[in-house]
């Protein structure tokens, strides 16, 4: 059947039909005006009868009755502008035997003001949830990328030259390597540089969560699922990542319990909500982080094999400062100039002297140490050149001590970590959120290592 060769008798009792409802248009495949009823007429001001026989484009140029003619699927309840109001439009393909052989647009034109501000309550919605999007990636995105990543020595090249290669692939990655080495700054760049990067980076701290909420925060919880929960739930990191990356750092201080759930999400894709009895389907590429050697947790059985082999398809190590000493007087120049900016100090360059310090320095701390240890010289000097007399007291001591090589290293971080906490705790009487602040730690954190080095 072809509307356009439907007899005038048809048509008119189309017409009628159609007649009960605020406005309609009928329009045949080829996209020309074949019934246009009084109420439709009226309602954009022009005579019925010079609408019918037209080519819908001629007459209202913005219409959308074409489209669905091309695509098949109806357009239900836009909002379209008649010239004179903005009414509300259904459009619906005609079919017969299988085949579409017109459109038909019906309007509402009534009850607008009501509709009005409901939809211009929607379109406030949707800007505002624009806008919060935006911001959650401007906050949770990657924030670096491999240019950020400085140094020019063998070992960092090597290290950001296979982490290219890692970069297209959904695998997940392994990111190995002593504490303040730059970690972190591996993970945003391979999110950055990947075809996720336009997605969600969702970074979770594994230590910085209390025990009994990891599970909750990674994979949601639903509605009344344990006391304290929020109503209406909440969803987990891996869906606010889907797409996306989700950078799970300090993997080692993952429940055990928590492991094997993890393995199904990575496994499966699959993730359930605590109190929960659906399943849903994430797609997210999964980072992860460690200093800790997994390996080691493994035999002491705090942590899954299976997990191991799963989240590190790929591993990367990223070298120690030590073994780059080449690479620090730029890492200098580049926290001066930060520095300089951030404390508003004027400081130009680091002596010779002091050059020559650093490179035989042990760097337990890494890049970490070097940044503050800059900052903190930036400081006490104001400007011109760092001298070794700028040097922090602990750190000149240190130099001088010939101790470093014959000391296990985790026997020397260890010590120095526990000095410095009990030192700050004395500096602050005992206030832990402070200690926290002063230490650059979160409250989690101090807890555990106090709790490490026997300071509870
Ligand atoms: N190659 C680098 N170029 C510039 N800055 C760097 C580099 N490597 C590390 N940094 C800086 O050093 C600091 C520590 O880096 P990051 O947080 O990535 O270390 P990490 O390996 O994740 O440490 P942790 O194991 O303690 O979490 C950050 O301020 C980072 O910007
Ligand atoms: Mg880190």
């Amino acid at each position: 059947m072809k509307l356009e060769s439907l007899s005038v008798e048809i048509l008119q009792a189309l017409d009628t039909v159609l007649g009960g409802f605020d406005g309609a248009l009928v329009i045949d495949a080829k996209g020309n005006i074949v019934v246009c009823t009084e109420n439709y007429a009226n309602a954009v001001h022009k005579p019925k009868q010079e609408l019918l026989g037209k080519y819908v484009l001629e007459v209202f140029p913005n219409s959308k009755l074409l489209e669905v003619i091309n695509t098949g699927r109806p357009i239900y309840i836009d909002l379209w502008n008649t010239g004179y109001e903005t009414v509300f439009v259904s459009r619906y393909p005609i079919t017969s035997e299988g085949k579409i052989i017109g459109a038909i647009g019906l309007s509402v034109f009534r009850y607008l003001d009501e509709a009005k501000r409901f939809a211009q309550w929607v379109s406030n919605m949707n800007q505002e949830l624009k806008y919060y999007k935006s911001q959650l990636l401007k906050l949770s995105g990657a924030r670096y990328s491999f240019d950020t990543i400085l140094g020019n020595s063998g070992a960092i090249l090597t290290a950001k030259n296979s982490a290219l290669h890692m970069v297209k692939a959904p695998t997940p990655v392994l990111i190995l390597g002593e504490t303040g080495t730059g970690k972190e700054l591996f993970a945003h760049a391979v999110h950055q540089a990947g075809p996720r990067r336009d997605r969600p980076f969702i970074r979770v701290n594994c230590a910085s969560i209390p025990e009994n909420l990891v599970e909750s925060e990674l994979f949601g919880y639903e509605e009344g699922a344990f006391s304290g929960a929020r109503k209406g739930g909440k969803p987990g990191k891996f869906e606010l990542a889907n797409g996306g990356t989700i950078f799970l750092d300090e993997i080692n201080e993952l429940p055990y319990g928590v492991q094997a759930k993890l393995l199904r999400v990575l496994q499966e894709g699959e993730v359930d909500h605590v109190g929960g009895t659906e399943l849903s389907y994430v797609d997210v590429r999964v980072l992860s982080a460690t200093s800790a050697d997994l390996t080691q947790l493994i035999r002491e059985k705090r942590f899954r094999e299976d997990l191991y082999y799963r989240i590190g398809a790929f591993q990367l190590m990223v070298p120690p400062l030590r073994d780059r000493r080449e690479d620090i007087p730029l890492l200098c120049e580049h926290f001066i100039n930060f520095s300089n900016c951030e404390l508003g100090t004027s400081v130009e360059a680091v002596s010779g002297e002091v050059l020559e310090a650093f490179s035989g320095h042990h760097w337990p701390g890494n890049v970490r140490e070097l940044r503050n240890v800059i900052q903190r010289c930036c400081l006490v000097a104001g400007s011109g050149s760092i001298r070794v007399d700028h040097l922090p007291p602990g750190f000149a001591t240190m130099l001088a001590s010939d101790t470093w090589p014959d000391e296990n290293l985790e026997s020397i971080v260890l010590k120095a970590e526990k000095e410095q906490i009990q030192k700050v705790l004395n500096q602050v009487a005992g206030n832990r959120n402070k200690a926290a602040q002063v230490l650059g730690v979160n409250r989690t954190q101090l807890y555990r290592k106090m709790k490490k080095h026997g300071l509870l």
